[in-house]
């Protein structure tokens, strides 16, 4: 384990929090200025990496290279953030191996996105290191978001499962039927016109229009489950925190699609496309924090183990104040 300095003062749950939230934020905006890097055609802005001018790390003052430098600045932003929340997950007393667990997957994560985006740009932006390097910062944002979510003190007291587990598992569903639908919109990319660069390699070799086609109606049956979480939230009387990220999601999907299909009919203006990339991680957070709405930190004089009997509607209490009681489970 690698030893900090302890001059360095300990964070508290509150100041971890925060610097974790900041991270998360700092992942959602790299996934933004690495599309804008690829829609305004800057993704070989550079000549190199991590050279970006020749022979030098710094950018020739034009266009396309200041652009991709730009987003490398970010990154190194971004970065230095994943280092500080690793230190601060080090030092925070009690020790969370939980938190320093998820901050080192965001280092390994970062340090995997160098690499992948490295070859990307030495194989002339090939499309599946390009969608690589987009999946895995789909997985970064996933454990940041799990790393605000359980930069809390109540956590060591144990979990509570606020809804039934069928309606855990249609959340979890959810999650695979978006991972679906990302990866989905990573291979139209990859098929479609816009690598990144004039002289870019080759494009994935299917019909645009099929796997556009099949994107879309990915798209639709996730937004039908969607639908069908939402019925089961309202028989099963859900907390208002899981509500408020369901309507969150059913209402960027909503928008997601239209987006989806103005840029497939407007030949992929760069602004609606931009868009639809912000509103793809948004729903990945989205969903995401619809599944962690369910299983929250347990209040500490209540978080004795407790088994609910499968499919038993037992009041227990609530891990939402002020909600109806739902079937508890801590563990
Ligand atoms: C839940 C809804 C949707 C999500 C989460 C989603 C997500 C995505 C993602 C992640 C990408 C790839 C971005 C990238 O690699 O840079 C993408 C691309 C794309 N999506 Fe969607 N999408 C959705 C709905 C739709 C719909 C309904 C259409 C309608 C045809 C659509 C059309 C496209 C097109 C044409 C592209 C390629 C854009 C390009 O080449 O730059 N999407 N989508």
């Amino acid at each position: 384990m690698i030893a900090v300095p302890m001059a360095l003062p300990r964070p508290s749950m509150r100041t971890f929090r925060r610097l974790a939230m900041a991270s998360a934020v700092a992942l959602y905006m790299v996934v933004l200025t690495g599309a804008a890097v690829r829609l305004t055609d800057s993704g070989l802005g550079c000549s190199g990496w991590p050279n970006c001018g020749p022979g030098t790390l710094t950018p020739p003052m034009s266009f396309h290279p200041l652009v991709e430098f730009s987003n490398r600045m970010f990154t190194i932003v971004l970065g230095a953030l994943i280092g500080v929340v690793t230190t601060a997950a080090m030092r925070l007393r009690p020790r969370r191996r939980d938190l320093v667990r998820l901050s080192w997957w965001l280092v390994a994560g970062y340090l995997a996105q160098a690499v992948i985006g490295g070859v990307a740009v030495l194989l002339k932006l090939t499309p599946v290191f390009v969608m690589l390097h987009f999946l895995v910062s789909m997985l970064l944002l996933w454990g940041g978001i799990v790393l605000v979510h359980r930069a809390d003190e109540r956590w060591p007291n144990g979990r509570a499962v606020v809804m039934r587990t069928e309606v855990v598992w249609l959340g979890r569903l959810l999650a695979i039927t978006a991972g679906w639908v990302l990866f989905m919109g990573t291979v139209v990319t990859g098929t479609g016109p816009d690598s990144g660069a004039p002289n870019a390699a080759a494009r994935l070799p299917f019909p645009f229009l099929r796997v556009a086609q099949l994107h879309a109606d990915s798209a639709l049956f996730f937004t039908g489950l969607i639908v069908a979480t939402l019925f089961a939230l309202r028989i099963a009387a859900a907390p208002s925190p899981v509500w408020r990220r369901a309507r969150w999601l059913i209402g960027l999907v909503v928008v997601q699609i239209a987006l989806g299909y103005w840029q497939y009919f407007m030949g992929l203006p760069p602004g609606v496309v931009e868009a639809h990339i912000a509103g793809a991680a948004a729903i990945w957070v989205a969903t995401i924090a619809l599944n962690l709405a369910m299983v929250v930190p347990a209040e500490g004089a209540e978080a004795t183990p407790i088994e609910c009997p499968a499919g038993a509607d037992a009041a227990v209490t609530p891990a939402h104040p002020g909600t109806p009681s739902q079937p508890l489970v801590t563990s």
